[in-house]
């Protein structure tokens, strides 16, 4: 799949110093917080219809041979538009011209559309981190209907 955006639309670096999306970041993680823990050490990317932020995604580099997209969100209505895959092929773009070999990108057990698209676009299962959510979030979280409680690690060879 080749990345192909609207005339109107592009994905750009987010500019130091503007005030965070935590609206668009909170949508694929629980608190201020569990962002603040990476989100100032991640290189950011924000997509822009007009003057209009859509969605964000944040990576970072996880070891010599891999990046890790910590958050990835698209504002509730223009989700299911294709963003979220064009923002995925655009990060995987970024590291394979910076020479990494492989993406990193973790979801949660419920997350059947998160593992849908992440399996279409190439990235496979790598790791089961057992009892993620449940250690790190004292409120039992649901989703789909079920219990968060292992994270799933998906990986992509570039
Ligand atoms: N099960 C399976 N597939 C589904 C489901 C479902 N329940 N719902 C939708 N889909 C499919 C759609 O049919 C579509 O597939 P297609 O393109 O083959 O027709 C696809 O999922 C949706 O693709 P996009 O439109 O590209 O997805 P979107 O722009 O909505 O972005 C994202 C996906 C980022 C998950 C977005 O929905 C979102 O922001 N969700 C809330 C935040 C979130 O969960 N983020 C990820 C957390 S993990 C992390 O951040 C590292
Ligand atoms: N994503 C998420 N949930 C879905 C999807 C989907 N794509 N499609 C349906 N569902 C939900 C329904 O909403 C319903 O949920 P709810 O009861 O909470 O509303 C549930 O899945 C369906 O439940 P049932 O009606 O009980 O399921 P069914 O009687 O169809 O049995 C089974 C499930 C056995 C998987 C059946 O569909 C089947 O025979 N499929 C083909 C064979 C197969 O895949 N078997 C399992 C292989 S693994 C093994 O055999 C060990």
């Amino acid at each position: 799949m080749k990345l192909v955006l609207e005339k109107k639309d592009r994905i750009r670096m987010f500019e130091e110093g503007n005030k965070l999306p935590y609206d668009l970041l909170l949508l694929a993680d629980e608190t201020i917080d569990a962002i603040d823990q990476y989100i100032h050490d991640s290189e950011i990317y924000i997509y822009e219809r007009g003057d209009e932020t859509l969605a964000v995604y944040a990576y970072q580099m996880f070891d010599e041979e891999s990046i890790e997209i910590k958050n990835i969100a698209v504002s509730k209505s223009n989700q299911d538009e294709g963003i979220g895959q064009k923002m995925l092929l655009d990060a995987v773009e970024k590291a394979k011209k910076r020479g990494f070999k492989y993406v990193l990108i973790g979801t949660s057990n419920a997350a059947f559309r998160q593992l849908y698209i992440y399996q279409k676009l190439g990235f496979e299962f790598y790791e089961i981190k057992k009892d993620y959510f449940t250690e790190k979030y004292h409120e039992p979280i649901i989703e789909n209907g079920i219990t968060l409680n292992h994270q799933l690690v998906l990986r992509k060879k570039l």
